[in-house]
């Protein structure tokens, strides 16, 4: 037995690719676990998505065109050819809930097996729900068996009564099948659909910070998506429909410049503490159609993106207060995905939300 299970660990898995439909880029990954189970990417492919508004599909041709060339890059870079894909989905639709099954057991001699689990989690696919909206993951928490709560697994024990509380993660179905219509159009067939704050997750925390308490928050450029997890089970998720690209859309309404332009001066000179920067630095910058040019105060420029993400993060911990965990975020806050490169966004962060 021991010689078979080291033989498995030895083998790495086949490669599989993931694809990340972003509001500012389509990302395809091709990678496996190596014979440690440790990720190993072995090639990526990245395109500039046009036709995505804040996490949700909202041109299929430019889309599938995308999702192409994305695939076909991370192809080439793996040697590989893929007719099947992994993929996310995020977007303001996202609801999640808390939910409790129970299920009365017949014979309690008989051990809780995985047929009981299923049977609860296929009970929660019945929940009526908002016209037009569908249960894409349902996500078991804790379990009480007879008296007994707070159980991780309860597989193997003894019970008349098994009681789940489950997360449930609903979206529009017109959002979902559209990127399934993408995906097939581009050639592939979607393996799964995973919940983007749930991937991100996967992708940046630790075990020990998932079970110590931690919100990871990922600002993308169309929407910011939060997912809360505690003793190492998800707890929370929720989507914001505010990003990377409302602050550029800020810049360039405040400073009266192009949104390329406000892109730049928020990549290059932007800071989210406004506090960081000295009261008489200028930046010089070209006019709209390059008429003239414009001079910008760098402190002003901080004050802008300052007061959207302090927005941002007020939404993050309304939803943190909303999951009734702020006191258990042990790990306090990580913060991921393009916005997360702002200058002293984590000081920012730290003083607006008193989490670090
Ligand atoms: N150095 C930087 N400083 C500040 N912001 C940055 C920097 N680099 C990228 N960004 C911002 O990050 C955002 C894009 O992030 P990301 O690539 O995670 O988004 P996405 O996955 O395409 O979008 P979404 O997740 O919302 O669908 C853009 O708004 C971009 O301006
Ligand atoms: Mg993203």
């Amino acid at each position: 037995m021991e010689q078979a299970e080291k033989q498995v660990q030895q083998n790495p898995t086949p490669l599989t690719v993931a694809l990340d439909i972003g509001t500012t880029k389509i990302c395809a990954v091709a990678g496996r676990l190596d014979k440690f189970g440790k990720l190993e990417i072995l090639g990526v492919g990245k395109v500039a998505s046009t036709g995505v508004n804040r996490g949700v599909v909202s041109n299929i041709e430019k889309t599938v065109s995308a999702i192409k060339e994305a695939i076909d890059t991370a192809e080439k870079a793996s040697g590989t050819t893929f007719s099947a894909v992994h993929v996310g989905i995020a977007g303001q639709h996202i609801k999640s809930r808390q939910h409790r099954g129970i299920l009365t057991r017949d014979n309690n001699h008989d051990e809780i097996n995985q047929a009981d689990i299923a049977k609860l989690i296929t009970d929660m696919h019945k929940l009526v729900l908002p016209p037009g909206d569908k249960i894409l993951h349902v996500i078991p928490q804790e379990f009480t068996v007879d008296s007994e709560q707070g159980i991780t697994d309860p597989i193997g024990m003894s019970g008349v009564r098994l009681e789940a509380n489950f997360h449930i993660i609903t979206g529009q179905t017109s959002a979902s099948s559209n990127i399934f219509r993408c995906v097939e159009r581009a050639g592939l067939k979607a393996i799964d659909l995973t919940l983007e704050p749930i991937a991100s997750a996967h992708a940046v925390l630790s075990d020990e910070e998932k079970e110590a308490g931690v919100a990871l928050v990922d600002i993308g450029g169309g929407t910011t998506d939060l997912s809360i997890f505690k003793d190492g089970i998800i707890r929370h998720t929720a989507v914001i429909p505010f990003g990377g690209n409302a602050i550029t859309g800020d810049i360039a309404e405040g400073c009266h410049v192009t949104k390329k332009n406000a892109e730049k001066l928020k990549v290059k000179f932007g800071s989210a503490l406004a506090d960081e920067i000295f009261e008489n630095r200028i930046i010089s910058i070209n006019g709209i159609n390059d008429r003239g040019h414009k001079e910008i105060s760098e402190r002003n420029l901080a004050l802008i993106i300052q007061a959207r993400v302090e927005e941002i993060f007020d939404f993050v911990l309304w939803e943190i207060k909303r999951s009734g965990y702020e006191r258990g975020l042990i790990a306090g806050i990580v913060i991921t995905g393009g916005g997360a490169l702002l200058n002293h966004l984590d000081k920012l962060v730290e003083y607006h939300t008193s989490f670090n």
